[in-house]
């Protein structure tokens, strides 16, 4: 590691950095937060200067050929959506001329999306749309940062495909554990290393409910104050009956582990069907129940290895499980591997600014690496 920050020198004038957000909710207000809190570090330490030329939702837009500050652009929109009429995703991307697409719109219906497409004659897989939005930028030439997992999870062999056919990059730390640095550990600070199965809490809003029944609470109480927090999911389904997880495994194993999978071929487990007498008897005998998702590839013959396959279930912990530790608003994940054996990556307190400053880092990494 390089010691210290080299201050950024060589240039006279700060190097403009233009984003165009889909999707301004809750992580992408806690970004530009982020970014207007670092906009001096970014200047002094990285030589850049961050604007915002576009933001888009499905109830309004804001574009800015000029390039916004992010604070300005929090000041301009305040708690409603952007102020301008709504514009269709591809037109805004076109019209923002900017570096990098920031994609932060919500992971959909993923059951819907899955009940309607798959069982009705197992048609294609389901093409969420922020899979759109990326396949736009790409072709407008911009890299592009999410924390959204659907594309990722449901679209990966044509993203990746599709980003190298255009010479571009798209990075996706937040989309597993937030900030929670899986992908660049096993990038960066794991060379070489084999990725050989993965044990991980990976919801924070059931693991909070599970511990809020082992209480005495009440899901429905315990679900409200994970969405007054802006932590659930916009569609509880995906939290409760497992897309969300299932969707964290299929981005996870496709990227880390080559599978092709998707989250249909995650087994899953609903919350809705895990006691609370259970959870609590549990808790009274000193043990933890908790949803594990394992991901593992079966044995077969080295080099290539057997299928990926990936799982949810409850399960009781003994209580000197590294899981059983990863409590409450908590992520953690067990990562077995060839060369390191076991990685414990933990995040404790999982809120939406650890969403966003796993953005920052990706953002930044593209910014420092273009
Ligand atoms: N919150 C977290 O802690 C967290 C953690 C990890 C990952 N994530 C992921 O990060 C993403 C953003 O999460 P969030 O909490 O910020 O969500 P959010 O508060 O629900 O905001 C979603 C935003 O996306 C917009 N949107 C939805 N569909 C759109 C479309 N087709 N075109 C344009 N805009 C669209 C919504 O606009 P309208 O209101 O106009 O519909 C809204 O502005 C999600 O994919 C989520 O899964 C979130």
């Amino acid at each position: 590691m390089t010691a210290g920050h080299t201050p950024h020198e060589g240039r006279a004038h700060p190097r403009d950095v233009r984003l165009c957000f889909l999707g301004f909710g809750n992580v992408a207000r806690a970004l530009c937060t982020l970014l207007a809190a670092q906009a001096h570090v970014l200047g002094s330490r990285h030589g850049l200067r961050v604007v915002i030329t576009a933001a888009g939702t499905r109830h309004g837009s804001l574009l800015a050929p000029e390039g916004l500050a992010p604070a300005e652009v929090l000041a301009t929109i305040g708690d409603g959506p952007p102020p301008q009429a709504a514009r269709p995703a591809g037109e805004l991307l076109a019209a923002s001329a900017a570096d990098v697409l920031v994609e932060l719109t919500e992971m959909g219906d993923l059951s819907g999306l899955a009940t309607g497409t798959r069982r009705r004659g197992g048609g294609p897989a389901p093409v969420p749309a922020a899979t759109g939005h990326i396949l736009d930028a790409f072709r407008l030439g911009m890299d592009v940062v999410t924390a959204n997992k659907a594309p990722i999870a449901w679209s990966w062999p044509q993203i990746s495909a599709a980003a190298a056919a255009a010479g571009r990059r798209i990075r996706f730390e937040s989309t597993v554990m937030d900030g929670l640095p899986v992908f660049s550990l096993l990038e960066f600070a794991l060379p070489d290393c084999a990725l050989l199965g993965v044990e991980a809490v990976f919801n924070g809003t059931t693991n909070f409910i599970i511990d809020a029944l082992g209480s005495g609470r009440t899901l429905d109480d315990a679900l409200g104050e994970m969405q007054a927090a802006g932590l659930a999911e916009a569609d509880p389904a995906n939290d409760l009956d497992g897309w969300d997880a299932a969707s964290k495994a299929a981005a996870l194993a496709n990227v880390a582990m080559g599978a092709d999978i998707t989250p249909l071929d995650v087994e899953r487990v609903s919350l809705r069907d895990v006691a609370a007498e259970r959870i609590a008897e549990a808790r009274g005998r000193g043990r933890r129940v908790r949803l594990v998702t394992s991901i593992r590839r079966d044995p077969a013959p080295a080099p290539v290895g057997g299928p990926v396959r990936a799982g949810m279930r409850a399960e009781e912990l003994d209580i000197d499980h590294p899981l059983a530790a990863v409590g409450g608003d908590s992520l953690g994940a067990l990562l077995h591997t060839d060369l390191m054996a076991d990685v414990l990556v933990c995040e404790r307190r999982a809120y939406v600014p650890q969403t966003a400053y796993g953005v920052y880092a990706d953002l930044l990494h593209l910014c420092r690496t273009s």
